[in-house]
């Protein structure tokens, strides 16, 4: 075991907890108040060291003292869980309203316990154990009677430390809190950079990268999901940091509702990083011995540039977040039917697309929405989860197991937490659903949310997927989700506890979730949100993947999955070969630009109707065969981002074990009498040869590494030659590279 825990002693002066591994250390001490103060994050460092650096204690003008200690003022100490109000001015990690009606208090060290592995989160989605060690630190304001324990976890083989909070009231009045995050992190003063991923439907996960502002910069959502406008991680960087070099630190929050990343540089240039759930329109009333738990925040560290802190996501991602039975297992290639068909689907449809993903050489036939009772448009039926019974006179089921009888799989589209207020179950419940007394509940895509922190909505929902999934015909189901929260109250909860609404959702979701799961291990599940408005740790602890953009033109896609590369691996992101011209965008891309981009996803497919099919037919036999060759090394590879300029993206996927290089060349728009372009490859073996694929050159990996390989040239003069892109826009190319 190499993951370690310390506590340096009793002396007051060097009281100091250091979780480590082999790679990175966690430090900090418990100050002589009590106080946890942060001394460091990133490389590792020998426990038994003397610590050359810690908090000081000078003078300033015009700052305060904590309460009586001289000199002592927090707005310039790194800390683990600072509040508001005792001589700190930052964002506190903590703010609660107590039994006096104020909002003082002060958590000193009462106690701590090691313990092996991982604490799992009660109600929550958080990160597996295994080959871990957790540090439980607990403290206490015997003034409001309120403790806090927080928990860290450092792994052997994962530069992560996990952390969450938890907060009990000892005392006999009711606490209200308004603001409990997750993790703190105090970052020493310097001047950094911050990368998040920001967007919108069909166009998640830009990235920006920019200057740490003096003030503070917060990310977040209020709309009762992560959200595509911004994904619940941010990396601060030093300025210098590359792709492959320089100090980051990342956070991303495991979590799939409201949150908030807030980095702060404070007037001594410190800055304060912040994970947790959204403090806005957030209350929750703690009444005398009830508790309160955060979700978990994930810490990285990499000395190594954004592909080294993407290495570590992806690792961990796939080995302690991903549900464990499709861990590494390819999945199968698919025909979707949505932009096939759309709502007009019915029996015969599907026998017929199924028969054409057979003859494609795919593996599963997915029917996407319009299956359900009277769903024809998107204005009706949501949460009529019965077999529409003129489409599907003998039940879905039924159908599902004609398509097996081919060979195949079968998957069924599922918005289990919406309703039409055209449906039965909103005729029938009318106050099922997130809203709030006397007033019109706004709509979204004709649809409102149903309110799962509801014991019998969440009974409902279980017994109509379960019903379906039993028959034992269901192979994959995609969970979608299209609409955001408005209004937002629960019918079923008092006055007082109405701002509870959104994170009640959360712990029912994730107990549905959790219960069908559970019930159905075999069943592949997709998340989906209108394409990435919920593409994030939480669900991802219960979905093996997730339909990363509704944006399936590939020119379009490549800055979302370059940017979701960032925080998630391939083996979570599904897409698919979209019909030309794109119904998103209009863009008329080749078949190969399509295939290639999607290439990159481990879950792969198309959603084409028969037309299309019979249009392209080899050419997606062709890719289909190619996707299934390579199921196993993108869902079990390591993906780097090598190039992202606004014409050019290159990326590049070593199989697991190293044998095999995929490399993507995208270039965007054409051009005359364009410079030449080279490529440099990483995590080669430098000692070894790479054969190129279809031709007889072999290259060193060291020339690869260094001088790098020539990308084809895009010219519209061109003889059709190899070392030339196809002529004209979205032209692509595959490089495969077997080391011998
Ligand atoms: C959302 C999804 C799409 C599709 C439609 C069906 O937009 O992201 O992939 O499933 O719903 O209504």
């Amino acid at each position: 075991m190499t993951a370690q825990i310390h506590y340096s002693g009793d002396s007051s002066d060097a009281r100091v907890f250091s979780l480590s591994n082999t790679s990175i250390s966690y430090l900090f001490r418990v100050s002589p108040e009590g106080l946890l103060e942060h001394m460091h994050f990133g490389e590792r460092i020998e426990p038994s060291t003397t610590y050359p650096s810690r908090a000081r204690r000078l003078h300033r003008g015009c700052v305060l003292e904590f309460q009586d200690s001289k000199y002592y003022n927090l707005s310039d100490v790194p800390q683990e869980y600072p509040v508001f109000g005792t001589s700190d001015n930052r964002l506190p990690a903590v703010h609660i309203i107590n039994g006096d009606g104020n909002s003082t208090q002060v958590f000193r060290y009462q106690g701590h316990e090691i313990v092996n592995d991982k604490p799992g989160l009660a109600g929550l989605p958080s990160a597996r154990g295994g080959q871990s060690l957790s540090l439980l630190v607990r403290l206490y304001d015997e003034i409001a009677e309120i403790s806090i324990e927080l928990c860290y976890t450092v792994y052997d083989q994962h530069d992560v430390i996990a952390r969450s909070a938890k907060i009990i009231n000892q005392g006999a009045r009711r606490a209200t809190i308004s603001r409990a995050m997750s993790s703190c992190l105090d970052l020493p003063a310097a001047d950094y950079d911050l990368l998040h991923l920001k967007g919108s439907w069909a166009r998640e996960m830009n990235q920006d990268r920019m200057a740490v502002p003096k003030g503070r910069f917060t990310i977040e959502s209020s709309t009762g999901t992560s959200g595509n406008v911004h994904n619940p991680f941010v990396a601060i960087m030093d300025q210098n940091a590359t792709e492959q070099s320089g100090r980051v630190f990342g956070t991303a929050f495991v979590y799939s509702g409201n949150f908030a990343i807030s980095v702060e540089q404070g007037e001594f240039d410190s800055v304060r990083v912040t994970t947790g759930i959204n403090p806005f329109n957030f209350q929750w009333q703690l009444d005398p011995g009830e508790s309160f738990t955060t979700p978990e925040s994930l810490q990285v560290f990499s000395p190594s540039g954004l592909n080294g802190m993407s290495q570590i996501w992806h690792q961990f991602i796939k080995h302690k977040v991903s549900p464990e039975q499709f861990q590494g297992r390819a999945r199968p290639t698919y025909l979707n039917s949505w932009e096939a068909a759309y709502f007009d689907i019915n029996e015969d449809r599907v026998l017929e697309l199924a028969d054409r993903t057979k003859s494609l050489g795919l593996e599963m036939l997915v029917v996407d929405d319009g299956w359900f009772e009277g769903r024809n448009d998107d204005t009706t039926s949501l949460g009529d989860w019965y077999s529409d019974s003129r489409k599907f006179p003998n039940g879905i089921e039924s159908v599902a197991a004609k398509v097996k009888q081919k060979g195949l799989k079968f998957g069924l589209w599922y918005e289990p937490e919406m309703v039409n207020p055209n449906s039965q179950l909103y005729r029938d419940h009318p106050d099922w659903i997130i809203g709030v007394p006397k007033r019109v509940s706004s709509k979204g895509r004709n649809q409102i949310t149903l309110d799962l922190s509801r014991h019998d909505v969440q009974d409902y929902l279980f017994e109509r997927l379960d019903s379906v999934l039993s028959s034992g015909h269901i192979d994959y189901v995609k969970w979608d989700m299209n609409r955001t929260m408005s209004e937002i109250g629960s019918f079923a909860l008092p006055t007082d506890r109405q701002l509870e609404t959104p994170h009640r959702y959360m712990l029912g979701l994730y107990k549905l979730l959790d219960k069908i799961v559970t019930k159905h291990p075999n069943v592949l599940f997709e998340n989906c949100a209108s394409g990435g408005n919920r593409m994030d740790l939480g669900m991802l602890r219960y979905m093996s993947q997730t339909w990363t953009s509704d944006m399936s033109e590939p020119i379009g896609r490549l800055p979302i999955v370059n940017g979701a590369s960032y925080l998630f691996p391939p083996s979570i992101m599904a897409s698919y070969i979209c019909p030309v011209p794109s119904h998103l965008n209009g863009r008329q891309v080749s078949l190969k630009s399509r295939a290639e981009v999607g290439f990159f996803c481990a879950a792969r497919g198309m959603s084409l109707n028969a037309e299309d099919v019979d249009k392209d037919f080899d050419g997606l036999k062709h890719y289909a065969q190619l996707y299934k060759e390579t199921a196993d090394d993108v869902v079990n590879g390591q993906f780097f981002r090598v190039k992202y300029s606004d014409n050019e993206v290159v990326w590049q996927l070593n199989s697991s074990d190293g044998s095999t290089v995929y490399l993507g060349y995208f270039h965007i728009l054409s051009a005359a009498n364009l410079p030449f372009r080279k490529v440099r490859l990483v995590n080669l073996d430098t000692n070894a040869q790479y054969q190129l694929q279809g031709s007889d050159l072999a290259f060193g990996g060291d020339a690869l590494t260094h001088m790098g390989l020539d990308m084809p040239y895009v010219c519209a003069m061109q003889p059709d030659e190899d070392d030339y892109l196809a002529k004209g826009d979205f032209s692509s190319r595959l490089f495969v590279l077997k080391r011998t």
